[in-house]
């Protein structure tokens, strides 16, 4: 195919794939993608992920077999959805299934935890020639100034600061890097929550914290150096910055995707409404179909795209 591609069709070619940027991958005979208890001479990576087109990442295990099973009788694939097999049965550490063109994998919580696993996933679509492909990160989290249930699509995910960038400290100097989302992907996702009915559903910053508890000023953890007016005066000054919800993957999430050249959103629901409180509170029920919210947002995306809807 390149042979025949011109010059501007080669720079297209070259955009659509998993771009790593680490020029030692190319030397090493074998990538042990440890934590996937995959590896390059073990698995035949192209044929087991190479028609991947949609990857969607949360944080707990259980949510993301939901999603596959779901995925799966949206799709209206053949088989059982309840058979599903986990990819990394051999560690569990993360959990990954594959439906059709969809992976869904379970990330944990926190930015080292999904880190590692952004880490062992570009590399993975890059060994099995994925191209064209589009991340989600479907999460939770707390809303700022909005209704519980709300859906948030993150146009910027910000830092304690609310500024638009990731720092990761490496050989011990700090390198920053910019989170913004692709702007696109955003703007499709908000018009299919408008053809849902009863979605409600906001554009906005998205904060990402290293802790659910003092890092999020909340006033219910095991410690607390702040009062009441003090948390309420931040929550201000992030919503008047343009922050809707708060979690803790988006920033890292966004910058190493925008990094590896994969276009990427974040689609958290808020369970909460900060300003009025920090526990979550809900029934078990109505945070389950809270959750799966950003499930059927997403769903409802892919099923357009591959015109199914
Ligand atoms: N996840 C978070 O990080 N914060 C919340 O308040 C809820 C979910």
């Amino acid at each position: 195919i390149l042979l025949n591609c011109t010059g501007s069709d080669h720079q297209e070619y070259i955009k659509q794939q998993v771009q790593v940027k680490n020029p030692y991958l190319d030397t090493m005979e074998e990538d042990i993608l440890y934590h996937f208890s995959l590896s390059t001479k073990t698995h035949n990576l192209p044929e087991m992920f190479g028609d991947i087109k949609f990857v969607c990442v949360g944080g707990s295990a259980n949510r993301m077999k939901s999603f596959a099973q779901f995925i799966h009788q949206e799709l209206k694939l053949p088989g059982n959805p309840e058979e599903v097999r986990d990819i990394c049965e051999g560690t569990d550490r993360y959990c990954m299934y594959k439906v059709g063109p969809v992976l869904s994998i379970s990330h944990g919580m926190g930015v080292p935890s999904i880190s590692i696993m952004l880490h062992e996933l570009i590399k993975l679509l890059h060994h099995a020639q994925c191209r064209d492909v589009v991340l989600f990160r479907l999460g939770t989290s707390g809303g700022v100034g909005l209704a519980p249930g709300t859906v948030v699509i993150t146009d910027k995910a910000v830092d304690y600061s609310f500024r638009p960038q990731f720092e990761q400290v490496v050989l011990g100097k700090v390198i920053t890097r910019s989170t913004e989302l692709d702007e696109g992907v955003a703007g499709e996702l908000l018009q299919c929550s408008s053809e849902l009915q009863n979605f409600p559903t906001v554009i906005g910053k998205t904060m990402c914290t290293h802790d659910f508890y003092e890092g999020q000023g909340r006033l219910d953890g095991a410690l607390c150096s702040f009062s009441h007016e003090e948390k309420l005066e931040y929550l201000r000054k992030a919503y008047e910055a343009g922050v809707r919800n708060i979690e803790m993957e988006s920033t890292v999430f966004a910058a190493m995707c925008r990094v590896c050249g994969l276009k990427a959103a974040v689609i958290c629901v808020a369970l909460l409404n900060r300003f009025e409180g920090d526990q979550i509170t809900s029934p078990h029920d109505v945070l389950v179909e809270y959750q799966q919210r950003p499930q059927v947002l997403v769903s409802h995306f892919i099923k357009k795209r591959l015109g199914l809807a």
